[in-house]
């Protein structure tokens, strides 16, 4: 054992730790009643998503990579995404919240001893940790999901965060981006999940993309000139999905006199204009873009305006460079729990001057969601390959509900189209 290993055996133990610690904070702010019920038919039961983690982690880490005997194999069905849609998962005989968290403790336990006993490498799957860093980004995803779910979540507020910092200095307009190849996804990351590779040349033309994403303000003054109402700035698919679900602002947005408010985990004030629009739908963001005379960025634009740096040709790992993000990078990790206003975050900029590009909120883009030439399933086709194809739509960057270890400049998200639930905003883009 090499001191190199000891280090990443360390690294990832301490960030198990931290994602078991968010999961603990979000199922441990609500009561049992909360905890089984199911706040919105999008959204799982919270001791489902608590005992799914588990036993993703029992499955992964303790039988395949440990070679263990199962804590609870009776369980796997119950917990198998494919098996029951979310809007079934309340009527399953789910363990109860005490059973949960023993669960969750006991695998985890196992995880541990595994980790403690192995290499880290000889393997693809356990190559520099990867099923360990695969499990930690499983769960800091479902704490964004159940982050979700509290937003969805009806009574008194339980969750509690300092604001995010005020700009240094207001940021507006545009970045050119000069024609030219970029490398997309990456072949080096030693966490990236499978849709994020290859790396790849992508050639791509001139374009001009916001330097901020598109505010709360901006988005008012869309609404105001009856923009929910005009079929001009609408698809096809947006216009039909726009009369059926009857959108006339975004999820969560509520008329207040002539303006308008916001509700955000149980507490409800006037919109900040400042602050970046979150709960649109594909489908609203595409419509805002067209009345604003612009388009949705592709996945290959945004992708370039965060990682392209043209004085080496280089794709960095983020905006700002190869360096991990800190709290001076961006809105990450539910540390504020509210996007912040462009220009908070200076020392994040990408070197083309685009602010913001990872974290506050997930940005829309025009791209399907599609493996990457030369894409491989690993370690399973459920996580991305089984959703390639038009019907999901690619976002970027994550936000203020991410957290690090589960966002990078090449990390994938993919959605329905017309869902408004998760921490979605876009910024515009347009042809040079
Ligand atoms: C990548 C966020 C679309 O939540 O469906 C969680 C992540 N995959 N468990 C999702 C995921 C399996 C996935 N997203
Ligand atoms: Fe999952």
């Amino acid at each position: 054992m090499t001191i190199e290993t000891d280090r990443l055996r360390d690294r990832v133990a301490a960030e198990l730790g931290r994602a078991r610690d968010r999961t603990t904070l979000l199922t441990g702010t609500v009561d049992e009643g909360d905890l089984i019920r199911q706040h919105s038919p999008l959204m799982s039961p919270l001791v489902w998503d608590l005992a799914h983690v588990g036993n993703q982690e029992e499955l992964w880490l303790v039988r395949d990579v440990g070679g263990r005997e199962p804590v609870r194999r009776d369980i796997d069905e119950l917990y198998d995404a494919f098996k029951h849609p979310r809007r079934d998962r309340p009527q399953l005989p789910l363990l109860s919240p005490a059973d949960a968290r023993r669960y969750v403790a006991t695998v985890r336990d196992k995880a541990l001893d595994v980790l403690t006993g192995s290499r880290l490498d000889g393997t693809p799957l356990v190559d520099q940790g990867f099923a360990f860093g695969m499990i930690v980004q499983h769960e800091q995803q479902h704490d964004e999901t159940m982050l979700a779910t509290h937003q969805l979540r009806a009574g008194a507020p339980v969750l509690e965060a300092p604001p995010p910092p005020a700009p240094a200095a207001p940021v507006t307009g545009e970045a050119f981006v000069p024609a030219g190849p970029f490398t997309m996804g990456t072949s080096t990351e030693a966490w990236a999940l499978d849709n994020e590779r290859p790396a790849h040349r992508v050639e791509v033309p001139a374009f001009h993309i916001d330097r901020a994403a598109v505010t709360n303000g901006a988005y008012a003054e869309f609404i105001d000139d009856g923009g929910y109402d005009d079929p001009r700035w609408w698809s096809e698919a947006g216009w039909a999905h726009r009369q059926k679900a009857d959108l006339v602002a975004p999820l969560h947005w509520s008329r207040d006199g002539d303006g308008w408010a916001y509700t955000q985990f149980g507490r409800t004030s006037r919109i900040a204009p400042g602050e970046p629009v979150v709960h649109v739908c594909f489908y609203e963001a595409a419509a805002y873009a067209a009345w604003a005379g612009k388009r949705l960025p592709t996945e290959a634009e945004w992708e370039k305006a965060a990682r392209f740096d043209p004085a080496t040709g280089r794709s960095r790992r983020f905006p700002w460079g190869d360096d991990e993000p800190t709290a001076s990078h961006a809105n990450l990790g539910q540390r504020h729990l509210r996007p912040a206003t462009a220009g908070a975050y200076p020392q994040g900029v990408s070197p083309l001057g685009v602010h913001q590009l990872i974290g506050d909120v997930w940005e829309w883009t025009s791209t399907d969601f599609a493996g990457y030439p030369g894409f491989r399933a690993f370690p399973y086709r459920e996580y991305s390959e089984v959703f390639f194809g038009p019907e999901y739509k690619v976002l970027r960057g994550g936000s203020f509900g991410t957290d690090r270890s589960a966002c990078r400049g090449t990390f994938r998200n993919w959605d329905y189209p017309i869902r408004r639930q998760i921490f979605s905003g876009f910024r515009c883009a347009r042809d040079a």
